[in-house]
Formats: structure tokens, C-alpha cells, sequence
């Protein structure tokens, strides 16, 4: 699918290219453009140049995170799974410095699974979506206890989904 919006976007950024040289060649040997006609067509050929870089760049496959090409084994893999309105952790505790793997799935609707340190920095985050299992790796660099909040609107007490985690230096 990808490959067909790629090859359609360069047709049809050709055809458009093509239509401007063309509009462009047909006023110039006219007359020669005056000078504001000739500022505004080099603006538009600089957008579009510029269109079609940041296309190129949206559409090619932008390379792995390094935990994804090569996953380290995790020191301990987390079940979490979201209710309406609680959250189920296989562990409440984690390792300090070490990575730690979530396991996030729903048993109903979707919630957003989200880490945080305090009440205002987050550590990270993803879905809680039912019928998939989305991986979340953290390191928790320092101990205490960190929060685990539900982003998404689930329902009538999605102000209360919350849960606690502690990090421990061992
Ligand atoms: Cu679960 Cu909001």
C-alpha cells in the first residue's frame, strides 16, 4: 500500500511539475515575466520542492528503535491490563536501571496506559486495547514510586483508573 501512495504521489508531483514548466515556458515566450510573476513562481517552485522532500521523507520507512531491531531481553516483563476502572499489574514493583517491559491489553475498551513520575512528568505511554497486546520498555532511573494513569476517556470513572508502581534499587 505503501509502495502505491509512494509511486502515485512522484506521478502525480510529476504531472504538476510538468504543468507548471509547461504554464511557465508557454508566459515566458510571450513576453518576458514581470519581475513579481517571476518572485511568485520561484516561491511555488521552492513549496514544491519542499512539498515533495517532506513527502519522500514521510514515506520512506524510517529505521527501527534499537530495542525493536535488536530486543535486549527485558530484567521483568509486566502484565498490565485495563478495566473499567482499575488497572491489573501482574507486579507492582520494578528494578531501578534496568529495563522493564509492559504488557498492555484490555479486557474491554480501550484506556491509554501511561507511566508517571509525580503527578506531571511522563515517563511514557501507549494503548490498552482489546485483542492486542502493546509493548511499552521503560527504564526507571530513579526510585520511588511512579503512577499509572489512564489517558484515554473510557467512561464514567476514567478520572479514577489509577495505579502505583515502585522502583527499587536492588
Ligand atoms: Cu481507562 Cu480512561
Amino acid at each position: 500500500m505503501q509502495s502505491v501512495a509512494w509511486s502515485l504521489s512522484l506521478f502525480l508531483m510529476a504531472l504538476i511539475t510538468a504543468a507548471f514548466v509547461i504554464v511557465c515556458r508557454g508566459a515566458a515566450g510571450e513576453r518576458e515575466l514581470r519581475t513579481p510573476y517571476r518572485g511568485r513562481a520561484v516561491v511555488f517552485a521552492l513549496t514544491l520542492i519542499a512539498g515533495v522532500l517532506i513527502t519522500l521523507t514521510t514515506l520512506s520507512p524510517w529505521p527501527l528503535p534499537a530495542y525493536a531491531a535488536n530486543p535486549a531481553p527485558a530484567a521483568k516483563v509486566i502484565d498490565a491490563v485495563g478495566h473499567q476502572w482499575r488497572w491489573d499489574l501482574s507486579e507492582s514493583t520494578v528494578p531501578v536501571g534496568k529495563p522493564v517491559e509492559f504488557r498492555v491489553t484490555s479486557a474491554d475498551v480501550n484506556h491509554g496506559f501511561s507511566v508517571y513520575r509525580g503527578k506531571t512528568r511522563i515517563i511514557g505511554q501507549t494503548q490498552a486495547m482489546p485483542g492486542f497486546v502493546n509493548r511499552l520498555r521503560l527504564t526507571f532511573d530513579e526510585p520511588g514510586q511512579y503512577e499509572i494513569l489512564c489517558l484515554e476517556y473510557c467512561g464514567l470513572a476514567h478520572h479514577g483508573m489509577l495505579a502505583t508502581i515502585t522502583a527499587v534499587a536492588e
